[in-house]
């Protein structure tokens, strides 16, 4: 029987074949530098320079016209356009990967590289170049008071309130290249199991494989397509 309303969650996966590193597979990102070195408000406080580093580099590929989204990207997009029937992309991607692929009714709920928050006036503005310890706040002046738009690690991801409402109402949940590892986003599956088809579609088995009622695994870029293929055919 055909869904009505459809949530559909992204990991780092999903972008891994437009060239972006994941953070847990072989050399991804998490295997270079501490996550208690850059990801926390306590790592920001502590060494603000070094953190304003790690995310420049990451937002220099924002910039990299040789990353764009992939086949996987775009016909989440597509499907995403063509869904007479709720829908909502979680993703847990700070890369601009979605939105640039087309897609409209998304939540990026670990923030966005592209955006950076000033904590003098809170602020949120676009902003694709290097951030620093001295950069004035383009809204109220105040210099060197700007961060990352990113969700740290023991900080409260984005429309929390907005995915519970799409995970309430949804009658088919899809994961597709997240290891499974992170909460709140990890618990998705549990909080739908039973009322709810679930799928995870990723290159191996997950750490939640064993919640999903079923799961293919391969590349994002040959399943996705064949996924939405199937809903919208
Ligand atoms: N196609 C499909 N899946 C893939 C592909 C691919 N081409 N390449 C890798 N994967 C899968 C891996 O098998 C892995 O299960 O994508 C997953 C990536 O897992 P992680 O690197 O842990 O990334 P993610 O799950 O998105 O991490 C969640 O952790 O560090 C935080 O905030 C960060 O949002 C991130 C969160």
């Amino acid at each position: 029987m055909k869904p009505r309303n459809i949530v559909i969650l992204t990991g780092a996966g999903i972008s891994a074949e437009s060239g972006l590193a994941t953070f847990r597979d072989k050399d991804g990102l998490w295997s270079k530098v501490r996550i208690e070195d850059v990801a926390t408000p306590e790592a920001f406080a502590r060494d603000p320079a070094r953190v304003h580093a790690f995310y420049n580099a990451r937002r220099a590929q924002l910039r990299d016209p040789a990353i764009a989204p992939n086949a996987a990207h775009l016909a989440l997009a597509e499907l995403n356009a063509r869904w007479p029937g709720e829908l909502l992309l979680v993703t847990q991607n700070v890369d601009d990967l979605h939105a640039r692929a087309g897609s409209r009714r998304m939540v990026a709920m670990h923030g966005e590289l592209a955006k950076v928050r000033c904590l003098a006036c809170e602020a949120v503005q676009a902003w694709t170049d290097d951030l620093s310890t001295a950069t004035p706040c383009p809204a109220c002046g105040t210099a060197g008071r700007m961060r990352p738009y990113i969700v740290w690690f023991g900080e409260m991801p984005m429309q929390m309130e907005r995915i519970g409402a799409a995970l309430d109402a949804c009658d088919l949940f899809v994961s597709i290249g997240t290891s499974g590892n992170v909460y709140p986003a990890a618990g998705f599956v549990a909080e739908v199991a039973g009322r709810a088809r679930t799928l995870e579609l990723n290159l191996e088995p997950s750490a939640g494989r064993s919640r999903f009622e079923e799961a293919r695994h391969g590349p994002a870029t040959r399943l996705v397509p064949e996924f939405v293929a199937g809903l919208l055919g």
